[in-house]
């Protein structure tokens, strides 16, 4: 089957179709500051776009009322986030910190997300994760029309557990994500070496 996404294209059918075909999506638990609000969700339209400058890109819509999500409207404010990742212990805190709520409401407090400032410049991290990105807004990419922004967010400084680094001279760093697989979720299976090419 063929789907033509200039002809038949409803927003619910594409995210459908490549939500369940791009697999597994990491997934980016940003942090946000607003007027001493701690914002916190999730999002999996999240990409590393180069190593060098640093550089990841998140892509964050609209709430059901149509103004912008807090993390949008947050980052669009400050220019920060902090992007954690998301091991299997956390997972049920970050799924519950993806509900829509109004804009002075802390997911951290509703959902008692502990939290602490590593940066004093930078909104605080999720106590517990295993990395953590420090991000300042580079820029925001212009899709037409679209409801969702995807913004370019250079990473300034990257936290990573000393639990989590296992060999300090090679920079060997393990830990156990989660991925988003359409609607749910998955962990990562048997690590595989890479075959040889000769
Ligand atoms: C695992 C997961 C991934 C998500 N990925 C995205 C995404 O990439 N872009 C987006 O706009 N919303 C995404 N959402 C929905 C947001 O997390 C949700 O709209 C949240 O309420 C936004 O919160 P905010 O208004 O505090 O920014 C995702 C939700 C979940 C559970």
């Amino acid at each position: 089957m063929i789907f033509d996404l200039s002809k038949d294209a409803k927003l619910n059918e594409n995210y459908k179709l490549m939500a369940q075909t791009i697999l597994p999506r990491p997934i980016a638990w940003v942090v946000t500051e607003d007027n001493g609000v701690i914002n916190i969700a999730p999002f999996s339209y999240f990409i590393g776009l180069s190593s060098e400058p640093a550089t990841v890109l998140i892509s964050v819509g609209h709430k059901s009322d149509g103004t912008p999500k807090d993390t949008l409207s947050n980052i669009r404010k400050t220019k920060k986030c902090t992007i954690c990742m998301v091991e299997e212990k956390d997972l049920k805190k970050m799924h519950f910190s993806s509900k829509e709520l109004e804009k002075d409401i802390s997911e951290a407090k509703l959902f008692d997300i502990e939290t602490k400032r590593l940066l004093p410049s930078y909104p605080p991290m999720i106590e517990g994760v295993p990395a953590a990105y420090f991000c300042e807004l580079n820029q925001e990419i212009d899709l037409g029309d679209s409801k969702t922004i995807p913004l370019v967010l250079s990473v300034k400084e990257i936290f990573v557990d000393d639990r989590n680094i296992i060999d300090k001279k090679r920079l060997t760093i393990f830990f156990k994500p989660v991925a988003r697989i359409g609607k749910s979720y998955a962990f990562l299976g048997d690590d595989i070496e890479a075959p040889k090419i000769v």
